[in-house]
Parts: structure tokens; C-alpha cells; sequence
């Protein structure tokens, strides 16, 4: 499905996400030729650089990456720079100008800098009169750093652009498994009656990172694993995961229900965040074969009680989900690079089968997002062969890769495409952020009140040995290879 030629500005055009996610996005889709002539794409930062500088960075970065290089060269004719700052006047008018050149064009405007500067961009762009109807914006998240900051934000935006023109982008939304899981849950009449606590003994979510700080040291330390990856990702693949089924695809229907889901979260406070959460932080180590240095290492020595793990038990209280614990984590420095939803159905109520023939397992539904993505429905089978009555646990194993033979877009592809198709399905609305943010509050609030530091684990492990603990005391474990 082609657009019609728009225009695209990156605001924090320079940054890391620019660089390493959205400029390869739009590379991509470019060469599958979604990218329509004339369309202009546009990168907005401080630097004092040149259309000719600018195509030069994202030259040798994207090259880095394998692109081909003619290719690159005919795409970068495409891509802009202009240098602004939106604390200052200068500039404005001309980018304005610029635009204004294409009164046809979608316009996109991809905020992708520090949410403080969210505000003063929209306001700039409400004064240049680029805010009308053929206008969206889209807000990287995380949006605040808590529910007030959130309001402020969504508040000042508000005032610019109307909600319908607002784009939270969540870029798990985009991956191809998470999309899927819609397919899987209300494609197939074989899950819906089993997908409640009646027949769900628990989900684990996990988002597991190899990498460290990187360039991002700045914005992280101020954010930590809570608000960078839990509030909003891990939440996000939990309501998927727990949502009713929507009346429809259509943007509304689904947000609504996964609101639904965000407002059934128990709250985790002082009073149990001590039992229901685990905050860690890396220390030296081991990743990926190499020695790395420590988070506060890598701060240069600056003291930090920042947390780069985060474990939790979340609970959903409505009828369906009563009681199934849902088993989130996420870090960096972890041993692998794996994202994956586990759904661990409850055992058969008895087993007619001897102790000869080896225990029985739970069924598993494993929706691996990265890498190879796919799809295992763990079962049991009677082992092959003679010598009696065995039993054996093994999945029924659906590799994307091999089934289909295609790499699967990243997620900026297809989200990036969304917006200048105006399709907001899998963005977040206003309302889910919030709602994010008033249960993620009270946790911060109750490690902060706590004063405790997070709990050290080294590098290339699987976070501080309190996560086990945590899974553990419930006579679970962390399914690490499944
Ligand atoms: C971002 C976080 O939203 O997601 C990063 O800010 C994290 O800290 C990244 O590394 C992970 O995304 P992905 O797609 O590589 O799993």
C-alpha cells in the first residue's frame, strides 16, 4: 500500500535513536519504495550543520550497517537538515518556509528528543501555523517522568495538537510478534477458552538486553529500567497479552481495552513493593564474551542509584486474570538479547501416567519478539521408540525466519508508515499513558522512600539472585530457555 509523498521532521535529528533506528527505518522502507519521489525528510537538531553534513553522518552510519551504498546516495537526496533550537527564534521562520513549500504533503513531526523540550517544539510549531489538519506529531516515550510531568506534557501538547493528530509511539507495538499475538489470540478458536486464570498459571515477560549505558548515559541515569522499559513497553505487551477481545481492530476498540487492563493493575506501594519488586543495578563483568565495566563505571565514577534491572509480580485484578500472577523483567547487561512472552497454562488435574515415565510439564506458549522471532506451543508427547511409556516435553516450533523466508521489518518501519497513514492503532493514547504512569508512581515512590540502593549483580548474569527469589518463593522459576 503506497502514500502520497510527505514530509517527515526528526526533532533531536542527531541523537542516537535517529541514527541507529529511524534513518534505517526510512532507508529500508525507501528501498521497498514506500518512500514516494519528493518526499522530504528532514533532521532538526542544534548542530550547525548543512544538508551536505547531515547526509554525510547518516552516510557513514548507515553504511556501517551494510546499506549499499549507491542506493544510500539516491536516498539521502531526500533527507534535509536544518539546524534549530526551540529555546531560540532563530530559524523558525525559514523552516517554516520550508515546509510551507509542500501544502500538500502529510506533514510528520517526529519529537525524538527529551520530553522537556516537547512543549516548547509544539509551541514553535503552533506559532509557524504547522500544527493543521494535514499535521501529526509523534512523542517518543518515555512521556514525563511521572504522572504530574505526563499531564504537563500531554497538557501543553494538547494545546497545539488535537489528540487524533497525537502519535505516543511505543516501538514494541510495531514488532512483528506483538502484532501477531492479536492473529493468535483472535485468529484461532483454540486459546480464547483457555486464555484465563481458570487454565493460566502464570505469564512471564521478559526484556532482556545485552547492551549497557552507550552513548545514552545522560537521559538514562535520570530515567532507570522502571520508567524506561516497564512503564511502557513491558506494560504494553502485558495488555496484549490480557486484554478482552476488542470490538474491532479499529484504534479505539483496541485502546480501550488495553486501558481496561492498565486500570485492573494492583497497586504496588510501600506497603508490598519491598515483596513484589527487585531493582538492580550492574556492576563489572562479563557480556558477550568480553569484560565490561560497571554502570557507575561507565558514569565516570559518579555515585548512581539509578536501577538497570527491574523484576516485578504484577497482579490483574478483574475476572479474568484474578489471581495469575504476571511475571515481568527487564535489564541490561544481561546474559542474552531475548524479549519473549511465556504463557504457562496450569497442569493436568492428574496424571495417570507412572513415575517411570517422567514428570509431567506444563504446557507453554512461548511468543518469542527477538531475536527469531516466533512461536512455540510446548507439549507433551510420549517419547519415540520402544521401552515403555516415556514422556517428553517438546514444542511445536514456528521460526518466522524459516517459515516465511523474509527478515521482518523493524518496528519504526511499520510505525513510521502508520503515521503518515494516519492509522493510530498501536500508539498509545493519552489516557493509557496515564494510567501507566498512576501505577508506576507508587513503585517509584516506595523505592525512593525505601532509600535503599539497588541490589548489585554482575554483568552477563541474569540480574541480582532477590529475581529468583521473587519467582522462586512462588514455587516458579524463570523460564530462561524456552
Ligand atoms: C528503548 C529504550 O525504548 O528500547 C532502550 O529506551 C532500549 O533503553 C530499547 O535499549 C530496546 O529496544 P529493542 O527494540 O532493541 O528491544
Amino acid at each position: 500500500q503506497t502514500v502520497d509523498p510527505f514530509d517527515l521532521v526528526i526533532f533531536g535529528g542527531t541523537g542516537d535513536l535517529a541514527l541507529r533506528k529511524l534513518l534505517p527505518a526510512l532507508f529500508h522502507r525507501y528501498l521497498d519504495g514506500q518512500i514516494p519521489a519528493g518526499s522530504r525528510i528532514v533532521g532538526v537538531a542544534r548542530e550547525p550543520l548543512d544538508d551536505a553534513g547531515y547526509r554525510a553522518q547518516l552516510r557513514e552510519s548507515l553504511v556501517d550497517k551494510g546499506a549499499d551504498a549507491a542506493k544510500l546516495d539516491t536516498f539521502l537526496q531526500q533527507v534535509f537538515y536544518r539546524p534549530l533550537d526551540a529555546r531560540k527564534d532563530e530559524g523558525w521562520d525559514a523552516f517554516a518556509a520550508m515546509i510551507g513549500e509542500q501544502p500538500k504533503h502529510i506533514r510528520v513531526f517526529y519529537l525524538s528528543t527529551s520530553p522537556e523540550l516537547f512543549e516548547d517544539i509544539c509551541r514553535r510549531l503552533g506559532q509557524c501555523n504547522l500544527n493543521g489538519e494535514r499535521s501529526r506529531v509523534v512523542l517518543e516515550k518515555p512521556i514525563g517522568r511521572d504522572l504530574a510531568s505526563a499531564n504537563r506534557i500531554n497538557d501543553a501538547v494538547g494545546k497545539v495538537f488535537a489528540e487524533s493528530q497525537t502519535y505516543r509511539i511505543d516501538h514494541y507495538l510495531g514488532k512483528e510478534t506483538v502484532q501477531n499475538l492479536l492473529a493468535l489470540r483472535f485468529g484461532n478458536a483454540l486459546f480464547e477458552p483457555l486464555w484465563n486464570a481458570s487454565h493460566i498459571d502464570h505469564v512471564q515477560i521478559t526484556v532482556a538486553e545485552t547492551l549497557g549505558l552507550g552513548r545514552r548515559a545522560g537521559y538514562y541515569d535520570r530515567a532507570g529500567a522502571l520508567r524506561d522499559m516497564v512503564q511502557n513497553h513491558l506494560l504494553q505487551l502485558l495488555c496484549m497479552v490480557a486484554m478482552e477481545p476488542p470490538a474491532s481492530l479499529s484504534p479505539d476498540a483496541v485502546r480501550d481495552e488495553k486501558l481496561k487492563v492498565l486500570r485492573s493493575l494492583k497497586r504496588i506501594d510501600n506497603g508490598n513493593a519491598a515483596q513484589l519488586t527487585v531493582r538492580g543495578q550492574y556492576r563489572a563483568g562479563v557480556a558477550e564474551g568480553q569484560s565490561v565495566p560497571g554502570y557507575q563505571d561507565e558514569l565516570e565514577g559518579s555515585k548512581s542509584d539509578t536501577e538497570t534491572f527491574v523484576a516485578l509480580k504484577a497482579e490483574i485484578e478483574n475476572w479474568r486474570w484474578a489471581g495469575v500472577p504476571f511475571y515481568l523483567r527487564t535489564g541490561k547487561r544481561l546474559p542474552e538479547r531475548v524479549s519473549e512472552i511465556v504463557v504457562a497454562f496450569k497442569p493436568v488435574p492428574h496424571s495417570i501416567f507412572g513415575t517411570s515415565a517422567g514428570p509431567l510439564a506444563q504446557n507453554r506458549l512461548v511468543l518469542r519478539l527477538q531475536p527469531d522471532e516466533g512461536v512455540k506451543l510446548w507439549l507433551t508427547i510420549k517419547d519415540p521408540g520402544p521401552g515403555g511409556l516415556r514422556l517428553r516435553h517438546v514444542p511445536l516450533d514456528m521460526s518466522f525466519a524459516e517459515a516465511f523466508g523474509v527478515a521482518q521489518p523493524d518496528a519504526y518501519e511499520r510505525l513510521l508508515l502508520d503515521v503518515v497513514r494516519g492509522n493510530p492503532t498501536l500508539f498509545m493514547r493519552r489516557d493509557e499513558v496515564e494510567a501507566a504512569w498512576r501505577w508506576a508512581d507508587p513503585i517509584l515512590a516506595a523505592w525512593a522512600e525505601s532509600g535503599e540502593a539497588p541490589r548489585p549483580y554482575a554483568a552477563g548474569t541474569w540480574g541480582p539472585s532477590a529475581a529468583v527469589a521473587l519467582i522462586e518463593r512462588d514455587g516458579r522459576t524463570w523460564l530462561e530457555d524456552s
